[in-house]
């Protein structure tokens, strides 16, 4: 039998990303009529760019499942714009106050703080209602409601919406490392989860199979937010896009003022290997998705 030669994982990550981006753009809203500047508002932040992480997560998981159906497409975009809508949120002066967000002015630098509001909210409620046109895709599919549930669910107050509250909360207060893994988990972790459990649910996965996703995504969520906080001490706003020293700026605890440095890349390492381990078990297998969590532990942004 011919050996098919494997791309290597550079090559493999940019035809994934570019077609996960392509497939994003055909969700988003047009610009025009009356609130023409809220929808420009929207995709401005969308458009200018980002990992697209979670979208990635969720379309590989759902192959690993061997899921094969478009319906999984308006999910992709529905994440990537609920995400958005938090880092618009998160740079707002009432949160983190920064200026710059995926190489270019933060959105409400651009359109005011007003607009910026808006235009996280609707991101947030656009994601739904593209999530809906899932439903019209396959009427008859339960498993599109049980996806659902789980993004609505993984964003609220028992989610990122709830990370997030107390993350700002506890700014300027010294935090047990239990309360920073709790925050990690919500703020960061949920949507992670969220993106994983939705491509193993929609592809049919067992449920044992989905809690073991959860699992795995939870820990790749938290050593996620872990390096963003080494990030946030040693890298530049060239290579990040974002601003560096916006933790201490905002007095917060993090995995680096707790642990040090040294000791917060150990955890990166020995959360992501838990995950990669759990992952193995797993019957089914994605060697590219198995690549994508270790290449993470040193992601440089
Ligand atoms: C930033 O997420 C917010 C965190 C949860 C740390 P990403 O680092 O995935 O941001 P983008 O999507 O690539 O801009
Ligand atoms: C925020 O964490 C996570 C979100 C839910 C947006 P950070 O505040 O550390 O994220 P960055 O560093 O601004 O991307
Ligand atoms: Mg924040
Ligand atoms: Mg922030
Ligand atoms: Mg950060």
């Amino acid at each position: 039998m011919r050996k098919v030669k494997r791309m290597n994982f550079d090559e493999e990550m940019k035809k994934n990303v570019s077609e996960v981006k392509h497939t994003i753009r055909r969700y988003l809203p047009e610009e025009g009529g009356e609130q023409a500047t809220l929808l420009e508002a929207m995709n401005y932040s969308m458009l200018a760019g980002g990992k697209r992480l979670r979208p990635l997560l969720m379309w590989e998981t759902y192959k690993m499942f061997g899921g094969v159906s478009p319906v999984i497409e308006p999910f992709m975009a529905a994440m990537e714009m609920i995400h958005t809508h938090s880092l618009i949120h998160d740079d707002l002066p009432a949160m983190d106050n920064d200026e710059y967000r995926r190489g270019m002015k933060t959105t409400h630098v651009v359109y005011g703080e007003a607009m910026a509001i808006l235009a996280g909210d609707g991101l947030l409620n656009y994601a739904y209602e593209t999530v809906a046109k899932a439903f019209e895709m396959e009427p008859g599919n339960q498993n599109v409601g049980r996806a659902f549930g789980i993004l609505a669910a993984k964003t609220g107050v028992c989610g990122m919406i709830g990370g997030q509250s107390v993350d700002v909360e506890m700014e300027g207060k010294p935090l047990k490392e239990e309360t920073l893994d709790f925050i990690y988990r919500l703020k960061t972790g949920a949507l992670l989860e969220a993106s994983m459990m939705i491509g193993a649910v929609l592809a049919g996965a067992e449920d044992a199979d989905v809690e073991e996703i959860r699992q795995i995504a939870g820990d790749v969520g938290l050593a996620f937010q872990i390096q963003d906080d080494i990030l946030d001490v040693t890298s530049t706003v060239q290579e990040l896009g974002k601003p560096v020293g916006s933790d201490a700026k905002n007095h917060k605890t993090t995995y680096v003022t707790l642990r040090g440095l040294d000791q917060a890349a150990k955890d990166v390492e020995t959360v992501s290997r838990r995950a990669i381990r759990r992952l193995d078990g797993l019957s089914c297998k994605n060697e590219f998705l198995r690549e994508l969590i270790i290449q993470l532990i040193h992601r440089e942004n």
